[in-house]
């Protein structure tokens, strides 16, 4: 008997050896996703981690190593589907038209090909039973460290599929513990960080706003892996998904202390119906993997995005001057052809027109009426557009509007025209967030009355350069009568149309410049950034709170594509302090520069000059983040020229306790053994440096190793420092 078992034991290992495994590696310079197809067909992942040295023999890698339970019930499959014998949390659930809900998806074939920047990896995997197809997509950019993942689900059954979860991606980790950072908001507090260690059972974070998508919840995360990290160590995945609407990542930890992370669509009242033949494309999950921090992995993905994602991502920006925080609704043709002059005194590139320029029958003169009618108010413009575009390029500055395009008041011609166009409940009471409804974006001819709002403008006004693109409700009353039955693809396919009317217009007017806001930054992610140049971080333009958002944006964004406006928030604090604020991002005004002392306008005046001189120093993606507000007093950022010849710091004091004791700050990301001389730029008019290393010559080895004492125990006070190699 004994014998017999011996026999069979070697028959099965030969079997074994003959089937050969099929790898599937999706490498960057320094991280390795790696794949296998097991013996049963299915699609495993077996290893995610630092890039392993080359002739590593992937056929011996596994997931999960850990000590598994007896019954095994999970295999880290790459796309899980409800109704498997793995009992977690799965990336798909389908149901047939049959009404069966399982899936099994088997391999069938991968390829891969070169693309701008990286290398694509496609694995098709279809339904062992039913005609499903399932298409997964790894983009790796080996450069710049950042691997994105999608998914495309397609079907050839003879009805309606529907799905109920469609993942973008699912990752797996096996380390002794996780922290999560994520990045809460509300209005005026957007990008707020909290870090919380992760336990057993599910996190999770998601939105189920639709169009202000992101008012409580951005779509970042930071997972560190193992250890709690710091800007400058540690394990780390930092990730987030491009979808300007719902979206969810959940973070499951199971018995074994493995962590899932799915990232996608928020499917809640999102069950998908699918059509024979169409294609859900779900939306890009973008990830990078640092094993030096956080510091690290925002330095990749501000390098990725400026070079592959944003808008005009390697262009100039222009700085501006908007009315908002100065008129709000109240102004005419006179006040504003005087602050073209006051914009171009300023020395800024454009002026911005905010809220209220707009509708006859029912004028924007509060946010109750006139969204949707997008004609100029003849009583406060007679001369229209054209002759506010003209008098500004007379005067000096381009000229750019505010549009609210996919919102409509009950109190518009629009409204009282297209009752059907607007998202609204036939059977229940309608509930208004302020004071409108949404636009049903599913519906084509609202997607081409949404098209035509920039394109009439445009059309009639070829000379204007920038709309800043607002959103203040989210979706209020879910339900579209163009959908129909299909309700529950509403949330997706508005987004959807709205790529459809952002696609057209970047097409049709490549050079405009965009900004995109929602009640200020309710509303920006890594989808959105193809379309919009820039974007507005918050109303909240407290200079103090400003420096906790911006900290939080930075983790992820480009300088270039954040919006920081001078204003009159917390006048308390100088306007220097204000300025080197906003100088930090993407410098502009919404302030009365009337209010202004002479020598505060001098100096707005000169900084806006250093502004323009320090630009591609202030873009840069090569940030480090030198003293957190989070940690105490200061918050310090460093900005490093590609080449380390140049960097700049701002440093800030926001509340320091009397005597305090200061250190002094080492710098990071120069060149040891270069000279560099040290200048502190500006300064009010008329006034000198008090930094005693002012204009003095230090080795970078000198400024990392040892450090300037850059900080000082005065309140709300600031300086920005310039370092040249000699
Ligand atoms: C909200 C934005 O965040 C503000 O900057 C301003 O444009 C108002 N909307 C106008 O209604």
């Amino acid at each position: 008997m004994k014998k017999l078992t011996f026999i069979f034991v070697v028959l099965l290992s030969m079997t074994a050896n003959v089937w050969s495994k099929t790898n599937i590696v999706i490498s960057t310079d320094n991280t390795q996703l790696i794949l296998q197809v097991k013996e049963n067909g299915r699609l495993y992942q077996t290893y995610l981690g630092e890039r392993l040295a080359d002739g590593t023999d992937l056929d011996l890698l596994d997931m999960p190593r850990t000590n598994v339970t007896q019954t095994q019930t999970k295999g880290n499959e790459v796309y899980p589907v409800m109704g498997t014998e793995d009992y977690f949390e799965p990336a798909m659930e389908i149901r047939h038209v049959d009404g069966n809900a399982t899936s099994i998806l088997k391999y069938i074939s991968h390829s891969s090909k070169a693309i701008n920047g990286g290398t694509e990896t496609i694995i098709k995997l279809k339904d062992d039973l039913y005609p499903v197809n399932v298409t997964l997509h790894f983009a790796a950019y080996e450069k710049d460290n950042i691997i994105k993942e999608w998914t495309e689900i397609s079907h050839n059954e003879n009805g309606l599929v529907s799905l109920s979860r469609y993942a973008s991606s699912m990752l797996y980790f096996e380390e002794s513990k996780y922290f999560l950072t994520e990045f809460h908001s509300d209005w005026a507090k957007e990008m707020q960080m909290t870090k919380t260690p992760l336990i057993y059972g599910k996190k999770v974070i998601d939105t189920r706003l639709g169009t202000r998508a992101a008012m409580f919840s951005q779509p970042f995360f930071e997972v560190g892996l193992g250890e709690d990290v710091a800007e400058n160590s540690g394990k780390v995945l930092m990730g987030t998904i491009g979808w300007t609407g719902n979206f969810r990542f959940t973070f499951d930890i199971d018995h074994d202390n493995e962590l899932r992370i799915i990232s996608g669509i928020n499917p809640d009242a999102s069950c998908y119906m699918l059509k024979k033949g169409e294609v859900l494309k779900t939306p890009e999950f973008i990830f990078t993997l640092s094993t030096k921090g956080i510091g690290e992995g925002s330095r990749n993905f501000q390098r990725w995005a400026m070079k592959y994602q944003l808008r005009k991502g390697d262009g100039d920006r222009y700085t501006l001057l908007n009315n908002w925080e100065n008129t709000y609704f109240n102004f005419d043709e006179a006040k504003l052809t005087s602050l073209f002059k006051e914009a171009k005194d300023l020395g800024v590139d454009l002026f911005l027109l905010d809220d209220g320029w707009f509708g006859n029958k029912y004028p924007r003169k509060d946010d109750h009426a006139g969204l949707g009618d997008w004609q100029a108010t003849k009583t406060k413009l007679p001369n229209g557009i054209p002759y506010l575009v003209k008098a500004a390029n007379e005067a000096g500055v381009k000229f750019g509007i505010w549009i609210e395009p996919e919102m409509v008041n009950p109190k518009s011609e629009l409204a009282e025209k297209h009752p059907n166009w607007m998202l609204k409940l036939p059977n229940r009471e309608t509930y208004y967030y302020r004071n409108q409804l949404v636009l049903d974006l599913t519906n084509p001819k609202v997607q081409d009355f949404v098209f035509g709002i920039v394109d009439n403008i445009m059309t009639e006004n070829p000379g204007l350069k920038f709309f800043k693109w607002d959103c203040n409700s989210p979706i209020t009353n879910i339900y579209s009568t163009y959908e129909k039955e299909k309700q529950g693809n509403l949330y997706v396919d508005y987004v959807k149309g709205l790529y459809n009317v952002l696609q057209r217009i970047q097409k049709k007017y490549p050079d405009l410049t965009l900004m995109m806001c929602s009640g200020g930054g309710g509303r920006c992610d890594y989808e959105a950034l193809k379309y919009f140049d820039e974007y507005w971080c918050s109303d909240n333009t407290d200079p103090v709170e400003r420096l906790y958002i911006q900290w939080g944006f930075s983790q992820f964004m480009p300088a270039k594509a954040m919006c920081s406006h001078v204003t009159n928030w917390n006048r308390t604090s100088s306007i220097k302090f204000r300025v080197d604020v906003d100088m930090s991002c993407k410098l502009g005004f919404d302030i009365d520069l009337k209010s202004l002392k002479a020598n505060e306008m001098q100096f707005c005046k000169e900084a806006v000059k250093e502004y323009n001189r320090l630009k591609p120093l202030i873009y840069s993606a090569n940030i480090y983040r030198l003293a957190s507000p989070y940690n105490g007093d200061h918050c310090v950022i460093q900005r490093v020229s590609d080449d380390k010849t140049h960097a700049l710091v701002f440093a800030y004091d926001i509340h320091p306790r009397f005597m305090a004791n200061l250190l002094p700050t080492k710098m990071e990301g120069l060149n040891p053994s270069a000279l560099y001389t040290v200048k502190e730029v500006n300064l009010m008019p008329g006034e000198k440096s008090k930094l005693s290393f002012d204009n003095k010559t230090y080795t970078g080895d000198y400024l990392m190793k040892i450090g300037l004492m850059i900080t000082s125990t005065n309140e709300m006070s600031s300086r920005i420092i310039e370092m040249t190699q000699k």
